[in-house]
């Protein structure tokens, strides 16, 4: 068994419920391999809290799991997770629910003139 483990920074928001934006730090086990994703699912599993985020095809087609990684955008399916990592939503603004946006209005964004 690997005892490795690492430290994850999650964005997490409920604009329903909350007034503004937290960061919340998990710690996990770690595992060679480990995409940003895999990160997020055992820090669901682990700790019982519900973390949103989108996850879909794992092969970095469907953009579905874009997300800021330490500011960049990034495919979380595609990204290796390393130690003390920020994750947050790709577009801060049409947060949904911690890293799920509106896609909707991602999309009308794009296609104004
Ligand atoms: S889940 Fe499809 S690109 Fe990441």
């Amino acid at each position: 068994m690997n005892k490795r483990s690492l430290t994850i920074n999650i964005q997490r928001f409920d604009p329903v419920a909350e007034a503004k934006p937290r960061t919340q730090s998990y710690r996990i086990p770690f595992s060679p391999g480990m995409t940003v994703s895999d990160a997020l699912h055992l820090v669901n599993e682990i700790s019982g809290d519900a973390v949103a985020y989108l996850v879909s095809c794992r092969q970095g087609i469907c953009g579905g799991c874009l997300v800021k990684v330490n500011g960049q955008s990034r495919l979380a399916c595609c990204t290796p997770v390393e130690d003390n990592l920020t994750v947050g939503p790709a577009f801060p603004n049409l947060v949904i629910k911690d890293l799920v946006t509106s896609k909707g209005a991602v999309k009308t964004i794009i296609r104004r003139p």
